[in-house]
């Protein structure tokens, strides 16, 4: 029996923009993870997966052929040079929320890729996970950047650009987030499919926001690694502005973000696609539970607290 595990994620600065090519910063959550257990089954069983939390249980090569739990086995056997799959089963589990910008699509598929690898004698390196998971990131998410299946993949905070190497950077010292979740399930790819439409219609409106979010990032990476968090709190406040403006917040997010800001968080914005899904607070340690207090009575369904240190 071999066990995989991968964190979720949060976006510290430059969602969406990074669709465009501008800089963003993810950061691990361990608080919340996704497992997959594979198991040697009878043979000539080929490979069965029970989803127990989605409550689907089927066999791979019956699924649709653009099935994402179909895509990422067969992608996974495929990079081993596995052409006819032995008798399997993968069983997964998560505790990362669907569709609330925390990774669970992308942390489900680095579960699998790791447990089955491993489970077949192959240990693959994060890059080559993360390669595997895009693949299927594309199915959830249309266009995605990329930044979900790097940051888990890496399980280390990242400076991310498109189509550039992974850059891990180094953290003048380590810090807490209160992430608060609106209950609203939100799918990235509905999203990333208006902000497209959005900046179809008025590119220079959106190139100039993509610009500055892009600038804040940049900002924010030099910020953290200075250990200056009053900054990095400035720095996500005006992030979340800039989602204000270009769409993507809504009255859930806008209140939780207000409500985390009076109990004394250093700043606050939304994190991933926006329009439900979670908000993340920058807090010091002592003023976590008086957030996560305020957070819960503003109307937040789950509260989740995470340290984030550098690898
Ligand atoms: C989703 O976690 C972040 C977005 O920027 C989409 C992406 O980068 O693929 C909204």
């Amino acid at each position: 029996m071999t066990i995989a595990r991968a964190p979720g994620k949060v976006i510290l600065f430059g969602e969406h923009a990074v669709v465009y090519g501008r800089p963003a910063i993810a950061v691990p959550v361990s608080g919340v993870e996704a497992t997959a257990i594979v198991e040697d089954a009878s043979p000539g069983q080929g490979i069965t997966v029970i989803a127990l939390d989605l409550g689907r249980c089927f066999r791979v090569d019956e699924a649709p052929s653009d099935d994402p739990l179909r895509l990422i086995v067969e992608l996974t056997l495929r990079r081993l040079g596995i052409e006819s799959p032995p008798a399997l089963t993968i069983a997964l589990r998560s505790t990362i929320p669907i569709a609330r910008g925390l990774g669970s699509g992308a942390a489900i598929s680095t579960a699998i890729v790791k447990a089955l690898s491993q489970h077949l004698g192959v240990t693959l390196p994060p890059s080559e996970i993360s390669a595997l998971v895009y693949e299927v990131e594309k199915i959830y998410h249309g266009t995605p950047s990329g930044i979900d299946n790097t940051v888990i993949a890496f399980e280390s905070p990242v400076f991310f650009i498109k189509g550039r190497p992974i850059q891990t950077f180094t953290m003048g010292q380590p810090f807490s987030l209160v992430i608060g979740d609106t209950g609203i399930s939100s799918p990235t790819r509905d999203v990333v499919l208006d902000v497209r439409k959005a900046w179809e219609r008025n590119r220079a409106y959106y190139e100039t926001l993509f610009d500055r979010i892009g600038k804040v990032a940049e900002e924010g990476r030099k910020a953290i690694e200075e250990g200056d968090l009053m900054r990095v709190g400035r720095l996500m406040d005006e992030n979340h502005s800039l989602l204000v403006e270009m769409g993507v917040s809504c009255a859930e997010l806008d209140e939780l973000v207000e409500a985390a800001r009076k109990a004394g968080a250093l700043g606050a914005k939304l994190s991933g696609a926006g329009r439900g899904g979670n908000m993340v607070a920058l807090v010091e340690p002592e003023t976590a539970s008086a957030v996560e207090k305020a957070l819960k009575e503003a109307g937040a369904s789950a509260v989740l607290i995470t340290q984030v240190r550098g690898k």
